[in-house]
């Protein structure tokens, strides 16, 4: 600015610039002010209120995209007027996963540091693609790997782990990795420089999301073989050995084999130690452990045999966005093979700051499949730092304790629990002989969700067939919510009962 004899001149660039303090982006003072007030209202009403709402949104189409149509972008919205529309959206039309009568997928409700946690790094932008950009961002998160490495048994000193965007990224991410040690040629030289296909091995109880990872990867989705569960849906390691010798005699390259702990369906608990035996035996194949979910049966004394036999994992998927109750999204990779992050995502970068270059630390890009991204990590260190492990000990204990009422509470009711698993996630049937149909149990299920009484929903669980699946993902979920779900569960059958 050129102020001459007490006067502010106006020069050819002021012209052109436009007020700063004031610029629609920034936004004033007083506005920003009454901005974050407002916001803070509607946060904790709706931590206070979402309890009491439906659960279930209507699917309205035609009034989402009414509502949406003034929003041409050419006048602009005054600010508040514009948060209030996207609250009242929010309110009305979404299903309201953080309400203690959604049993359903692993989505939990936010705790209070973790949104506070996205608000502040939303602020602060740390970009987590350079080290030296966000050191201290960077570091929270490599503690926060060597923290949770050691909760899962495994020597903190030898682990190196990544945050991603979800578990879908962290088993994208152990796919790579795994292929990378594997056939370490793929990388310059493609699938193409080898002589025969590549496969892994799931059982059919193993997240989706490793058939969208083969496919991404080029190997293709019949690259992932399934292998055979026991009655209790665990994968069976004699089959898996079996397999994999029979594929090796066919002229495939097995590499991988990929245990769930924690299953999405039925919370079914594959045996990592035995599974581990037969990877080893077979040549030392990769052992991927997919714990999105049911790793934090870690931070209970008593759920910890689920954990076992994570030390032999070659690589564990971790999602502190299922049942640490942060924020979405929040994923870990961790991994026992230092250095193999390096060589499957390093690219030369001659852009990239370097002022990190001799300390010993890594770049997040080079450990990653992504290059700038938030800081996701804060969500997680301040959730843990205020709640601390007995914190989340005492949630993880209550919810599993509410499975348990739920479980003794259906077979009251005269509903038949068809899963076996230490985690809180039941499916059911009902013991009925017309209990196991298909049109049963989508009628029941979809009368609970109409209800907008709670949400459930349905599993198929391979041989056995179909089931009701209702999972306690809500630490603040008590047992006046797990009775009034198997209350709306009666009224459903009853009412399929009385067609
Ligand atoms: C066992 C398991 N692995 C991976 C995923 C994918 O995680 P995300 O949705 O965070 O990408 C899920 C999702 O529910 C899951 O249950």
């Amino acid at each position: 600015m050129i102020v001459r004899s007490g006067k502010r001149q106006m020069t050819s660039a002021m012209a052109l610039t436009p007020d700063l303090t004031t610029s629609p982006l920034l936004l004033d003072e007083a506005t920003r002010a009454e901005l974050w007030r407002r916001l803070a209202a509607i946060i904790e009403d709706y931590t206070k209120g979402v309890g009491q709402a439906r659960v279930t949104p209507e699917l309205d189409l035609a009034g989402i995209r009414e509502a949406l149509a003034p929003f041409d972008f050419a006048r602009p919205v005054p600010a508040v007027e514009a948060l209030d529309f996207a609250a009242e959206g929010l309110w009305r039309w979404q299903v309201h996963t953080p309400h203690p009568r959604y049993f359903g997928l692993f989505n939990p409700a936010p705790t209070t540091m973790g949104i506070a946690a996205d608000a502040l790094v939303a602020a602060f932008n740390p970009q987590l693609a350079a080290w030296s950009h966000s050191p201290l961002a960077a570091e929270i998160e490599q503690h926060l790997v060597r923290a949770f490495a050691s909760r899962f048994g495994c020597d903190p000193a030898r682990v190196e782990g990544t945050f991603t965007s979800g578990g879908a990224e962290a088993n994208h991410t152990a796919l790579s990795t795994a292929l990378t040690r594997a056939f370490p040629e793929v990388g310059r030289r493609g699938l193409l420089a080898l002589r025969s296909q590549p496969v892994l091995y799931v059982s059919p109880e193993a997240h989706d999301s490793f058939l969208k990872a083969a496919r991404l990867a080029g190997l293709g989705t019949e690259a992932v073989r399934e292998v055979r569960v026991d009655s209790r849906l665990r994968m069976v390691p004699g089959d898996l050995a079996a397999r994999i010798r029979e594929d090796r005699e066919g002229g495939l390259s097995p590499f991988l084999v990929v245990a769930t702990a924690g299953s999405t369906s039925a919370g079914v608990v594959d045996p990592v130690a035995d599974l581990a035996q037969v990877a080893d035996e077979e040549g030392g194949l990769w052992l991927h452990v997919d714990a999105a979910w049911g790793g934090a049966a870690a931070l209970v004394p008593e759920l910890r045999p689920a954990v076992e036999g994570f030390p032999r994992a070659s690589s564990i998927t971790f999602d502190a966005h299922k049942w640490l109750s942060v924020p979405m999204g929040a994923g870990m990779y961790l991994t026992r093979h230092p250095g193999i992050l390096e060589r499957t995502f390093r690219v030369a970068a001659g852009y990239m700051p370097r002022e990190g270059a001799a300390l010993p630390v890594a770049d997040p890009y080079a450990h990653s499949m992504r290059w700038s991204r938030r800081f996701i990590g804060l969500k997680v260190f301040l959730s843990l730092a205020v709640a601390g492990w007995q914190g989340y000990e005492e949630a993880i204990r209550h919810q599993t304790a509410m499975g348990d009422r739920l479980r003794e509470r259906l077979r009251e009711e005269r509903w038949e629990v068809v899963n076996d698993t230490p985690l809180p996630v039941v499916c059911f049937v009902d013991s009925g002989a017309a209990g196991r149909t298909a049109e049963f149990l989508e009628g029941v299920a979809a009368d609970v969700v109409a209800s907008g009484e709670a949400w459930i929903s349905i599993a198929a669980l391979g041989e056995a067939g179909q089931a009701l699946r209702a999972c306690i993902t809500n630490y603040r979920t008590g047992p006046e919510d797990v009775d009034a779900l198997v209350a709306a569960l009666g009224r459903a059958r009853a009412r399929r009962e009385a067609e």
